[in-house]
């Protein structure tokens, strides 16, 4: 087997091992991805200041977010279909997560149900809620999480619409996949997928299948899930929904200031900054682009993490230099699980640990604690040319 030495490496093994329709699932932003690209080429404008004659020894990447211990500043974002990407794939990525110290985040959207996962780690994970136009069911979802001691639960702002990923629609995306002859014949060429796929627990929507009267089969369920995101999410929507938790909430999908002021004040215990990995408004700024001016904005007044786009250790240490208390990483555990099941994840997460512990001894920090603008060069123009 090729020696892997970065998430890249991961990727191009993925590409080869996942039938095409989720492979472009994940690889994909809406319409023209302009934030997609945009999400990742924004961490190379930022630079490093390289110290030397510095004590590197005793390093760690150690840290706390919304008070638990992380092994590294990272946490696995919440990713739909997971399970579609590898057989169990959500128990395989929470094994890899919990058992590396980093939280791990199951989607209302995942293939495993929340039962499922809590069975399998023993552990406690973050629960990802929609919110959903049928209220009983969200009631009962954030029951099913409090059973499962889901240790926070992570509210998702910016999908109360669905944005267009042209491939999604091209490829007629489906779990599991519909039988045509395209799908037939790219499955014919990932066979061990197949083969995996055969003995997993579910092949469609844990959460929803069994807990929804009349969503018995997909078709059923694709027309349910299709009409339920709730147009109608507000402040006060969330007020309540926080209300019914009752224990640490973790808002996402935050990208403004203003919109970031909002959640501190109601008393979110972290947001993140994200625009969903440049899957919803194409044309927004990258999220590292506008971390400086929520930092800004919030004050420290709640943690503030950051997702889209890390695919490094380096881009890590830009992200917390800059100020956050933590990230979010979304395709780059979904390669290494679609690459290798659950020890890519934790492949995954050992590249990001070396990279993260290295470019911080070699910026002369001894601790993720320490890091701050004065490890990073960044451009003058960095928070952008344009006026609101
Ligand atoms: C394939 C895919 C599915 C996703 N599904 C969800 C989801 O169900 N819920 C959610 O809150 N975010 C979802 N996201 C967004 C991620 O949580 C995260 O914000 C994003 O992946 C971060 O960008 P990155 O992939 O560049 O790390 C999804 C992202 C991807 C790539």
């Amino acid at each position: 087997m090729a020696v892997i030495t970065n998430i890249q490496d991961l990727k191009r093994i993925y590409e080869r091992r996942v039938p095409r329709m989720f492979y472009d699932y994940a690889e994909s932003g809406s319409w023209t991805e302009q934030t997609f690209r945009d999400n990742t080429t924004d961490f190379q404008d930022i630079r490093l200041r390289q110290r030397v004659a510095v004590d590197m020894s005793g390093r760690t990447t150690a840290g706390r977010m919304i008070g638990q211990d992380v092994t590294m500043p990272v946490a696995l974002a919440p990713v739909g279909l997971t399970g579609m990407q590898s057989a169990n794939g959500e128990m395989k990525a929470a094994k890899a997560a919990l058992d590396f110290g980093v939280p791990f985040t199951l989607s209302t959207m995942s293939i495993n149900s929340i039962e499922d996962v809590a069975e399998y780690t023993q552990a406690p994970f973050w629960f990802q809620l929609y919110t959903m136009k049928d209220e009983d069911y969200v009631r009962r979802l954030i029951q099913r999480a409090k059973d499962a001691k889901c240790s926070a639960l992570v509210i998702t702002l910016d999908l109360q619409i669905l944005g267009q990923r042209h491939k999604d629609l091209k490829n007629g995306l489906s779990a599991p996949p519909r039988l045509t002859p395209k799908t037939i014949a790219n499955l014919m060429t990932k066979w061990r997928w197949g083969i995996e796929m055969l003995g997993a627990k579910r092949r469609n929507f844990g959460n929803i299948v069994g807990h929804v009267k009349g969503v018995t089969d997909t078709r059923a369920l694709n027309t349910w899930t299709a009409e339920q995101f709730d147009p109608t999410l507000d402040w006060s929507k969330i007020e309540k929904l926080m209300e019914q938790w009752g224990g640490k909430v973790i808002l996402k999908g935050i990208l403004d200031p203003e919109d970031a002021r909002m959640a501190a004040k109601i008393g979110a215990d972290a947001i993140v900054v994200s625009n969903h990995g440049g899957r919803q408004l194409d044309g927004a700024l990258s999220s590292i682009r506008m971390l400086p001016a929520i930092l800004d904005a919030v004050g420290g007044q709640t943690e503030v993490f950051l997702d889209s786009g890390i695919r490094s250790g380096q881009d890590i240490l830009k992200a917390v230099a800059l100020g956050a208390n933590g990230t979010m990483i979304g395709r780059a555990f979904v390669y290494g699980l679609g690459a290798m099941g659950q020890v890519g994840v934790t492949t995954a997460l050992e590249i990001l640990r070396k990279e993260l512990d290295t470019t911080m001894a070699l910026c002369g920090e001894r601790a993720v604690a320490d890091l701050g603008r004065h490890n990073l060069l960044v451009p003058e123009d960095f928070r952008g040319r344009w006026q609101s």
